[in-house]
């Protein structure tokens, strides 16, 4: 298969390898790009990154041997390397073998720095985020079957948060019409938060991680990207929540052609997570007539899952309430979008 480079292995880089390995396309991936910002002594940081690959404190360890050889991660005996504090135009891709470049480091220079590379230095770039300068941004679902391998060069996943809305609402839209929604993700932390207070372009997202904190949500303006004729009328926010992983979901969707019942909803979500939308909606009723906390949907695959306790209709008023596991199943849906650009590149 067409070899894939990775630029930042935090998050969601170390997700995605994670989600190659599962699928038995580890070997695909042919080099790691990672910052260095304190200057490390790279085979120090090469060992620090396969510790935290051997040992996850969210997804567990790693379900093959890991260690490090001086700048290069062994993998059950195959060596992946890594460059350090280089920017992705100064790389010899291609040298390694790479045809497919996955930014996930979100840092704005070198999103557009790797934008630039595609067509050229690279066949393709996917970015694991929103981004302007991408030709598609593809959600499995909803339009990961309109890729066009001759237009589409750079590619963007969209955010996780956007990857649950989407095929939702998507859902919805088409069976009774989306007015307008509201949605309120709460969101576990991310990398960036820091226990104490700190300096962050988002001022109250620098507050201390064990805060509870309202921050801006992305989720309206890239699920509107995927469905552009829901564009405007889509609003969000997030509470950011000192929980390490599941990100909840909730939405107040106003319906133009509300159905008599909630039933009725159920049927076309169950008729949609059986076709459509299978392997990417969950429809979950709970253990013993109970509803199960975040904790229970980490590592689930789905990118939405909705919670049918919650489920409610009041008159056009629809509120539901989706749960996802904001890393493993982004990276999932990144794995599928590099599987489908892989068997057009062969
Ligand atoms: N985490 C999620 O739930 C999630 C879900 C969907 C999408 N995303 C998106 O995925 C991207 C990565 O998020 P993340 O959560 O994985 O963040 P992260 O854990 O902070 O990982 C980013 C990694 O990239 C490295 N890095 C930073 N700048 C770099 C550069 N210029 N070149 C190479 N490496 C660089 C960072 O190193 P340092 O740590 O040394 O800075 C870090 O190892 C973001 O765009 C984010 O919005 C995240």
């Amino acid at each position: 298969m067409p070899g894939i480079g990775l630029i930042g292995f935090g998050r969601v880089g170390r997700g995605l390898l994670r989600a190659l390995h599962q699928r038995g396309q580890a070997q695909d991936l042919r080099l790691i790009a990672e910052i260095n910002p304190c200057g490390r002594d790279p085979e120090d940081l090469t060992a620090n990154l396969a510790y935290l690959l051997a040992a996850d404190s969210v997804a567990g360890p790693f379900p093959a041997s890991v260690s490090a050889r001086g700048s290069s991660l062994i993998l059950d005996g195959r060596e992946i390397p890594l460059v350090f504090g280089r920017r992705p135009s100064d790389i010899d891709w291609r040298a390694q073998g790479v045809r497919i470049l996955v930014e996930a480091s979100g840092d704005a220079a070198s999103v557009a720095d790797a934008a630039s590379l595609a067509e050229s230095a690279v066949d393709k770039v996917v970015i694991t985020r929103s981004e302007a300068r991408a030709q598609a941004t593809l959600i499995r679902g909803v339009n990961l079957d309109e890729y066009d391998p001759k237009a589409h060069h750079v590619i963007s996943c969209s955010t996780c948060t956007a990857n649950a809305a989407a095929p939702v609402l998507m859902a919805l839209d088409r069976a009774f019409g989306v007015e307008r929604a509201s949605m309120l993700t709460v969101h576990p932390a991310l990398s960036g938060d820091t226990l104490l207070d700190g300096p962050a372009p988002d001022f109250t997202a620098g507050r201390s991680a064990l805060s509870m904190r309202p921050v801006p949500s992305e989720v309206a303006r890239t699920t509107g990207q995927a469905l552009p004729h829901l564009e405007g009328k889509l609003v969000s926010m997030s509470l950011r929540v000192p929980t390490m992983i599941v990100n909840a979901l909730y939405a107040d969707i106003c319906l133009a052609r509300p159905p008599a019942s909630d039933r009725e909803i159920i049927g076309v979500l169950e008729a949609e997570a059986s076709h459509r939308l299978a392997g990417v909606l969950a429809l979950e009723r709970g253990i013993l007539g109970h509803s199960r906390p975040a904790a229970d949907f980490a590592g689930n695959p789905h990118s939405s899952v909705i919670d049918l306790n919650w489920l409610a209709l009041t008159g056009a008023l629809l509120r539901v309430l989706i749960w996802h596991d904001n890393e493993y199943a982004y990276c999932q849906r990144v794995a599928d979008t590099l599987e489908v650009i892989q068997r057009h590149l062969t």
